[in-house]
C-alpha cells in the first residue's frame, strides 16, 4: 500500500519539530525528525574522538535507529537513549558540520527512505524535498527571519541555568543557514514545488493551522 508523505524543510528554529509534532498529531501520522538523526551522530564522533576526515571509516559502525512510543520519536545510538543529550549547542553545532560530510548522508538517507515507504509520515530536514522524498505528496518550506528565531531559541532556553546571550544565539543561527545552505551535498533549499510558509509573524497555532490547510487541500 502506497504511504502518504509529507516533507518539511526549513533552517534551523523555524519552529518545524513543534509544528509537524502538533499536526502530525492531527493527522494521525508519524513525525520523524531527521535533524535528531544528524544529531545522534554527531553525539557518537564527539564522544570517540573521532575527526571529521576519519568519519567515512567509522560511520558503517554507528548504529542510530529510532522508535516511536505512543507516536513520539526517541533516538536510539546502539540501545542506548541519546533523545535529550543530542539537544546541547554543541552537539547543534558538531551536527551542521558533520551533516556536510557525504557518507554520514548516505547512511542515514536509506534509513530515512525506509521510515517514508513503510509509514505514513511527515518527516522534516534540510533536504526532504529536494533529495530524500522528492516523490513526496505534499512540500512544504517552513522559514522565519533568523531574528525571531533567535528570538524563539533565547526564550526556550532562558529557562535553563546556562542560557548563552541573544547576540551568541543570533550568531550560531546565521553561522549554521550558512554552512547548510552552502555546502556542496544536498544544501538546504525550497524544492521547485514545495509551498512556503513564513512564520515570522505567526503564532505556532496559526502556523500548524496553515499547514493542516495546505496538506488537506493536496490529499
Ligand atoms: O534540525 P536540527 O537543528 O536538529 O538539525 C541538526 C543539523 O543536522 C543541522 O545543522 C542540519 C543537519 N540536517 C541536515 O543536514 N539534513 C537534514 N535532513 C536534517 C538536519
Amino acid at each position: 500500500m502506497k504511504t502518504v508523505n509529507i516533507a518539511i524543510d526549513g533552517p534551523a528554529g523555524a519552529g518545524k519539530s513543534t509544528i509537524a509534532k502538533m499536526v502530525s498529531a492531527e493527522m494521525g501520522y508519524i513525525y520523524v525528525d531527521t535533524g535528531a538523526m544528524y544529531r545522534a551522530v554527531a553525539l557518537y564522533l564527539t564522544e570517540n574522538n573521532i575527526p571529521d576526515e576519519d568519519i567515512e571509516k567509522y560511520i558503517g559502525g554507528v548504529d542510530v535507529s529510532l522508535k516511536f512510543i505512543d507516536g513520539v520519536q526517541r533516538v536510539y545510538l546502539g540501545d542506548r537513549d541519546v533523545s535529550e543529550l543530542i539537544r546541547t549547542p554543541e552537539i547543534s553545532m558538531a551536527a551542521s558540520r558533520t551533516s556536510a560530510i557525504p557518507a554520514v548522508r548516505a547512511r542515514l538517507f536509506d534509513l530515512q527512505q525506509k521510515l517514508a515507504r513503510e509509514n505514513n509520515i511527515i518527516m522534516d530536514g534540510r533536504d526532504i524535498g529536494t533529495v530524500v522524498l522528492p516523490n513526496a505528496d505534499v512540500k512544504i518550506f517552513l522559514t522565519a527571519s533568523a531574528e525571531e528565531r533567535a528570538n524563539r531559541r533565547y526564550k526556550e532556553l532562558s529557562e535553563k541555568p546556562d542560557c548563552p546571550p541573544y547576540e551568541e544565539i543570533l550568531k550560531d543561527i546565521i553561522q549554521r543557514d550558512y554552512n547548510d545552505m552552502n555546502r556542496e551535498t544536498a544544501p538546504l533549499k525550497q524544492a521547485e514545488d514545495a509551498v512556503l510558509v513564513d512564520t515570522t509573524e505567526l503564532t505556532l497555532e496559526q502556523s500548524a493551522a496553515r499547514i493542516t490547510e495546505i496538506i488537506k487541500e493536496r490529499i
